[in-house]
């Protein structure tokens, strides 16, 4: 690696979201954070299903890596040396994790891979095949980290003739603990603030499940970078006052028209930025574009359990009589968004020439 990769990033305390440790993953459970750093260990790709599921483990980027690692222990429990039968036992297991949430592309990207390994491994031995699929998982996690590191490069850019210093008001949590370290959205606030340009970062709560209050702002805090959290429907009182330079937030799936899909709430968030003159960039990588997809209107929208709209960290705040919603996402169209920090570059729009350029680059 050079000079400017993540390696050099002094990180205060290093948020660990998840490791591979003696062919065990251990994750931390973001649904005890802020209060209780506990890993919780999986061992079987039906124990990672579940964390997925349950949210253990969240954020797009994150959700991929653990399905990656979710196939290499399916692979280690696998004890025969029949191949065809190693080949199905996988492909059960891809489509197990592929049901356990719908909206981040990240989470088929990553099965993708795991698939193609599989697929492309057909004339070795099961053994082999097996240490394939554990490099594979690694290399994804690996490759996270250093594409996070360049999205904060990249998206620092945007920002350097600007003198005063920024305040940026975030949604939902896109920082190291929504993938394998350093964040999407965080990741450009964290490269800002190194170099001493960030005022103040404006931290949505994000019900339901305020991983904004309790994530985004955990990681804040252990760095020290300056913030407050406020309710998400505090967020146009501040931009009306002019406390807000820029939003930054993360995408769980890019069409291929710009169109994004992140946290629920962040629709509203645009059309308010779009309302103040504030610039609205959206932090992801590459692998969240979902070229397949036209717009929007084709990205499948979760929808959790009602309880979560019921309770409060398990206080019940709604009767169960009355009747409530839970979309977890909502997709804010290409033309609120001022800018898509990647990996790559950043792509502004016209945003179905520019994100066609990448993929016809890439090919
Ligand atoms: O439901 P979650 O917590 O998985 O939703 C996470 C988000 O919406 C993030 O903003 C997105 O995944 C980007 S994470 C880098």
């Amino acid at each position: 690696m050079g000079d400017g990769d993540i390696s050099r990033y002094p990180l205060k305390s290093r948020v660990c979201t998840l490791k591979w440790e003696r062919y065990v993953l251990k994750l931390i459970d973001q649904r005890r954070l802020p209060f209780k750093e506990i890993y919780v260990s999986c061992k079987s790709a039906e124990s990672v299903a579940r964390a997925i599921k349950d949210m253990v483990v969240r954020g797009a980027p994150a959700i991929g890596v653990a399905a990656g690692y979710g196939i290499a222990l399916a692979a280690l429990k696998f004890k025969e040396k029949n191949k065809e039968r190693f080949a199905s036992y996988i492909n059960e297991n891809i489509k197990l994790l592929s049901g356990t949430r719908p909206t981040a592309v990240n989470l088929f990207w990553a099965l993708d891979r795991m698939k193609k390994v599989l697929d492309s491994s057909k004339g070795l031995e099961v053994g082999k095949i097996k240490d394939r699929l554990i490099e594979e998982a690694i290399g994804i996690e690996k490759q996270d980290l250093e594409i996070n590191w360049k999205i904060g490069q990249n998206g620092k850019k945007i920002f350097e003739g600007v003198n005063s210093k920024i305040k940026i008001l975030t949604h939902c949590n896109a920082g190291a603990l929504a993938t394998s370290g350093y964040g999407t959205a965080l990741a450009v606030i964290r490269s800002l603030n190194a170099e001493g340009k960030v005022a103040n970062v404006i931290v949505d709560e994000t019900r339901p499940l305020l991983q904004g209050a309790r994530l985004t702002a955990w990681e804040l805090h252990q760095e020290k970078i300056p913030f407050f959290i406020i309710s998400d429907n505090m967020a146009g009182y501040f931009m009306s006052k002019g406390d807000v330079d820029a939003v930054l937030v993360g995408a769980d799936r890019i069409a291929s028209n710009g169109d994004t899909a992140n946290k629920i709430g962040t629709l509203s968030l645009s059309i308010l930025a779009g309302h103040y003159r504030i610039p609205f960039y959206i932090a992801a990588p590459i692998s969240t574009i979902d070229i397949k997809i036209e717009s929007g209107d084709n990205i499948p929208i979760e929808y959790r359990d009602k309880k979560e709209v019921r309770e409060i960290l398990g206080k019940v705040i709604i009767p169960e009589f009355m009747a409530v919603e839970n979309p977890a996402f909502d997709v804010t169209p290409a033309d609120k968004i001022t800018a898509i920090i990647t990996e790559n570059g950043i792509i502004y729009p016209p945003y179905k020439k520019n994100i066609g350029k990448i993929f016809k680059d890439k090919r």
